[in-house]
């Protein structure tokens, strides 16, 4: 979908359908959708004495215009109650008008800007979130499917902006939430894709194109470069699969007065199976997406390179798959990590830590700092969180509380979960430096320290996204499938970082 902000009166767009809105308890509507009212003869204000447009949250009204306006349809979006207005809430809205109008199958769609100036929302910030809503709204994932889909694609969105001043700040919004949600897009293209079109090697190849595209600096290392490195922890859980192990880099240069470097890990299994500690076979097809973490931060430094902040950032992702095959590790068998750490395999399921000891090694040998994690790495984390929000631990406060705010503006939702010291005890291991599994309770936090353990001094924050990688339902501008998130957090870091070290 192509989309434009244009300068121009809504009322004279001649299109598919329009976009107005309405706030709930409005009983007659002023501004845009005042004068669409008046258009159409009061029918707006009509239908809301009838009882029939509420302006609640989420709904969405189409009336037919019969000739009164150049345009076939007018959508109403409800935006709920004024005082509970959000940025988040003009995303939702926006994915929601757009399915319906997709559904009705229009090609050219106009909307205003929704909100700008409620409760301080910036034009700027009201744009990105209509066009970040729209996209991931509409997003669907049809690469293997080969009949026609009966609902064809939106071609073109206008955002119409009668205040010329506005313009410019209403583009830069619309760029970077294009940026954005393409970035978030591109990671649930990758994570919904099939274990055997998503191997190491094809996640290696993604970051090679994308290095091409937007001007990154890519290396890959391979299993040899790897073992003379000493990273036995993430060739141990390589072992079982005929897929050779990759060691994606991705890095980015905003800034080259500077040594320093963000640096962003993702956890990348491609399929994990649990390995000789076998998963039960229901739902494993959803392990697929157990590199949500590495696509996540390889989106987030394909927007980051779009969008140029002044800084650098790179991304490290540890690529395997986990299957038990005939040369697989065991539990019980021991690895020696980069680090020179060893490990206690209790569980070959606990997998994601390993590759992650490694190449949180990796990252701070390239002395990158501060370093964020994200992993879906623990069933724990989703259950004691839910779908909504994601785990966020780490080892200093002002980074963790950085994050939280940043992931908020976003729309991404983080709860920070504890650290204490007690909870190590239960990955001491007897016969090694450490174990990969604590007891039956805790288990996100167990996951968390034993990252800790291998990250030391460097500030670093650990993201667990095991429950809201994907979504089995599909919500505003969530749909199913995998939702790509991270993306908007880890970009919405990197763009605030380098404003505040120009501040
Ligand atoms: N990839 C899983 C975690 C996961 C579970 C992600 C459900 C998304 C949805 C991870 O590798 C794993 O299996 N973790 C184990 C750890 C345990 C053995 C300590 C788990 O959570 O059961
Ligand atoms: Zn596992
Ligand atoms: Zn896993």
């Amino acid at each position: 979908m192509e989309i434009k902000v244009i300068s121009g009166d809504i009322t004279e767009i001649q299109a598919d359908a329009i976009i107005v809105n309405l706030f709930e308890g409005v009983e007659q509507p002023g501004g845009a959708t005042g004068a669409v009212d008046e258009a159409l003869d009061g029918a707006i204000a009509y239908l809301i004495k009838k009882g029939e447009i509420k302006g609640k949250f989420r709904e969405i009204s189409i009336i037919h215009t019969l000739g009164k306006l150049k345009t076939d349809k007018v959508a109403i979006a409800g935006l709920g109650k004024r005082e509970d207005f959000t940025v988040d809430k003009i995303r939702d809205v926006s994915a929601e008008v757009c399915r319906k109008l997709r559904q009705l199958n229009c090609k050219r769609i106009a909307t205003i800007v929704h909100g700008a100036g409620i409760g301080g929302i910036e034009p700027e910030a009201s744009a990105q979130a209509i066009v970040e809503g729209s996209l991931l709204g509409l997003y669907n994932f049809r690469r293997h499917i080969t009949k026609k889909p009966e609902e064809g694609d939106i071609e073109e969105m206008l955002i119409v902006e009668r205040d010329e001043i506005k313009l410019r700040s209403l583009e830069k919004g619309c760029y970077r939430g294009k940026v954005i949600a393409e970035a978030t897009n591109l990671a649930r293209d990758m994570t919904n894709e099939a274990a055997n079109y998503m191997t190491p090697e094809n996640m290696a190849q993604v970051a090679q194109k994308l290095a091409t595209e937007y001007g990154l600096e890519v290396t890959v290392l391979e299993r040899e470069e790897m073992e003379n490195m000493g990273m036995r922890a993430l060739l141990g859980v390589a072992l079982g699969s005929r897929q050779p192990p990759k060691l994606i880099v991705l890095s980015y240069r905003g800034d080259e007065t500077s040594k320093n470097s963000l640096g962003f890990l993702g956890k990348g299994i491609t399929f994990d199976s649990g390995g000789i500690s076998l998963k039960s076979a229901e739902g494993l097809e959803e392990m697929k997406g157990d590199m949500a973490g590495g696509a996540v931060v390889m989106a987030a430094l394909a927007a980051i390179a779009q969008l140029k902040p002044k800084i650098n950032a790179m991304a490290v992702v540890p690529a395997t798959e986990n299957l038990p095959g005939g040369n697989a590790f065991k539990p019980g068998d021991i690895l020696k990590a980069m680090s020179g750490k060893t490990i206690e395999v209790v569980s070959t399921d606990a997998e994601g830590r390993l590759i992650l000891a490694d190449a949180l090694c990796y990252a701070k040998k390239q002395g990158l700092t501060p370093l964020v994690d994200v992993a879906t790495l623990t069933g724990a984390c989703r259950v004691a969180l839910g779908d909504v929000c994601a785990g966020v631990f780490g080892n200093n406060q002002e980074l963790i509380d950085k994050i939280i705010k940043v992931s908020s503006k976003a729309g991404e939702c983080l709860w920070q979960m504890p650290m204490f010291e007690e909870y190590k005890e239960q990955i001491k291991s007897e016969v090694a430096d450490i174990k990969n599994v604590g007891s039956k309770y805790g288990g996100a936090i167990t996951g968390a320290l034993f990252l800790a353990e291998f990250v030391e001094d460097t500030p670093w924050v650990h993201i667990d996204i095991a429950g809201t990688a994907r979504s089995d339902k599909e919500k505003g501008y969530t749909v199913k499938g995998a939702t790509g998130f991270g993306v908007r957090t880890l970009v919405n870091l990197a763009l605030t970082l380098a404003k505040n070290k120009e501040d």
